[in-house]
């Protein structure tokens, strides 16, 4: 069902093809409007194509809309060239009764055909999940929900760091210490198997650095991992696996969709690195450099002035980060056959991602009709505006932010109900908590850092995740003490000002959706909702809708319907759970 917005901008189209034949195509910059429910700008735009000045074209444009049966009632030139449009009440109530009766809220899946990878999370096995990889969890997991509602076949991937050799060092050390304990069914309740091999992995690492023998036998263990020796391996299994238990203990919390079988670490390119390297070098794109393997980038200079490189083949003949990522690409456009690939990682990654996606066209992989996107964010900063880091400067535990949070949460909840049962007052604080945390990452602008400051998160004022669900929970209120009744709209009925803002902004839903999709930018959607959450008050100060006669009250319980339903729908495509009550 098409948007609003999009009959009107349509049938200025039509206008415009009508006026000037030579110009059909040309966008007609359609907007909503302070002083008319939508504004053309194209008379501005394009005046000087169409040979003539933007007053009159815009009053040509008026004429030939006048005589469309499209959906302007009302047309009017304003200003040096401004075309407003107004639409009849009837099509705004058609609208939202059309939404009503559709389970997609009228919404169609624009993005068809478009096979998505969305790479996202990617911790690092045997290392702490930190607040960085919050920022990725978060957006990546956004990013699926609305890409695959607008109808993107999405294949999410979890690029764990699960491979190289600090492995071996690892393993080494463990193996010589079988009195250490690091299972997670061996430590304490609430402790992570993630944050023992982190800290026995420092241990191991000082041991590297000051035992020459225990040195050899790590670089020993590395051949043996990456030649598959079977005890190593199965030790490395092990670390991976207790590793991964730790991180879907965050996942689960944070009610992200990643899978067990989402799970495609480093590890999984290993067979494939030979070929990817024997194909860029036979290509002449890798090339020796003393006694390495790179392919020099023809975009990206270094701080040498020269050009950069992508280390292929390290001089002792390891493989890294930037080999296992062209494999990674390669099998992603090959073998995963997807069209569009996105990477989400911090803004420090961007050249690496440049220098990959560079590589992958010359090397004829990453052909024109596939977009290949970076989806870089910025820092999260503490209350002292430095990265964000605990007291002593250590990372960071993700498990302690969100159980701060939540405590937080369930104190401002409880103290504007303080009728909650224990119980539901748990489950509510859970929802709050977690939601605001996401929500005050989605709704900051990408690439920019942000502060990490908790107490403006949970709170019930601004552009807050608890802010929304609540204004949720109110209209669900509303619904409830008028008995949850099935949608009836008289369509004849006159609507009033903030009606008609309420009904605008709900038909706009798809449109911020697009932004997202073709922005990446969460934050669109974030923005949207908090518009619509704030014409729903202004709506609800204005017209009343319980003591409201019919059938004006239930025209009004409808508007109350599908804002309750659209808040709730957005904020699940944001990954956030609306309450009931709260
Ligand atoms: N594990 C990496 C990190 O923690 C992120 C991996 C991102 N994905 C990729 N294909 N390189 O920084």
């Amino acid at each position: 069902m098409l948007p609003l917005l999009g009959q009107v901008a349509d049938s200025v189209s039509r206008a415009i093809a009508h006026v000037h034949p030579e110009l059909a195509g040309a966008d007609p910059v359609v907007r909503r409007s302070e002083h008319a429910d939508f504004q053309s700008n194209a008379a501005l735009a394009l005046a000087k194509r169409a040979r003539t000045k933007p007053p009159e074209l815009a009053q040509a444009l008026t004429a030939a809309l006048a005589d469309d049966r499209g959906p302007a009632t009302h047309v009017e030139v304003s200003g040096p060239g401004f075309v407003n449009i107004t639409v009849p009440d009837q099509l705004l109530w058609n609208q939202v009764a059309a939404r009503l009766a559709n389970s997609r809220l009228g919404m169609g899946t624009p993005n068809e055909g478009q096979r998505t990878v969305i790479d996202y999370s990617a911790p690092n096995i045997a290392k702490e999940m930190h607040v960085g990889h919050l920022r990725t969890t978060i957006i990546g997991d956004s990013l699926a929900r609305v890409l695959g509602f607008l109808g993107s076949e999405v294949i999410r991937q979890n690029h764990l760091g699960d491979w190289g050799t600090q492995f071996g060092m690892l393993i080494q050390y463990l193996d010589e210490h079988p009195e250490l304990t690091w299972h997670h069914d061996e430590l304490e309740r609430g402790a992570s198997a993630v944050s023992a091999l982190d800290e026995l992995y420092k241990t191991a690492r000082a041991a590297f650095d000051d035992d020459l023998e225990f040195a050899d036998r790590s670089r020993d263990r590395v051949v043996a991992l990456q030649s598959g020796d079977p005890d190593t391996i199965a030790r490395w299994k092990e670390i991976v696996s207790e590793s991964e238990k730790a991180f879907r203990d965050i996942y689960d919390r944070l009610g992200v969709l990643l899978t067990p079988e989402d799970s495609v670490g480093e590890s999984f390119y290993n067979h494939l690195l030979t070929d990817v390297i024997t194909e860029l070098t036979e290509a002449g794109i890798a090339v020796e450099s003393e006694g390495a393997l790179v392919i020099f980038s023809e975009e990206v200079t270094g701080p040498d002035g020269n050009p950069a490189p992508l280390m292929v083949r390290k001089r002792e003949g390891g493989y890294g980060y930037d080999t296992t990522d062209l494999a990674t690409i390669r099998y992603r456009i090959h073998d995963l056959k997807a069209n569009r690939l996105l990477y989400v990682t911090d803004s420090r990654q961007a050249l690496h991602f440049q220098m990959i996606f560079e590589a992958a066209r010359r090397a004829g992989w990453l052909t024109d009709g596939i977009e290949a996107a970076h989806v870089p964010y910025g820092t999260v900063l503490g209350p002292d505006g430095r990265p964000f880091k605990t007291r002593s400067g250590g990372t960071v535990r993700l498990m302690d932010l969100l159980d701060d949070a939540v405590s937080r949460a369930r104190a401002v909840v409880s103290e504007k109900n303080p009728d909650l049962a224990a119980d539901a007052l748990d489950q509510i604080a859970e929802q709050a908590g977690i939601g605001a945390v996401k929500y005050a990452d989605l709704s900051s602008s990408r690439v920019k850092d942000y502060v990490f400051d908790v107490e403006r998160m949970v709170s019930f004022n601004g552009n807050t995740g608890v802010y929304l669900q609540y204004a949720h929970t109110r209209i669900r209120s509303i619904l409830r003490k008028a008995g949850d009744p099935e949608a009836s709209i008289d369509p004849t009925i006159e609507l009033q000002p903030a009606e008609r803002a309420l009904a605008l902004e709900l038909d706009a839903y798809s449109t911020a959706l697009s932004e997202v999709s073709s922005t990446l930018e969460p934050l669109k959607l974030c923005g949207y909702l908090y518009d619509l959450a704030r014409d729903f008050t202004t709506f609800y100060e204005a017209c009343p809708v319980l003591s409201a006669d019919e059938p004006v009250r239930s025209n009004r319980l409808a508007l109350c319907q599908l804002t309750a339903r659209t808040l709730q729908h957005g904020l699940d495509l944001l990954g956030i759970s609306a309450p009931e009550r709260m």
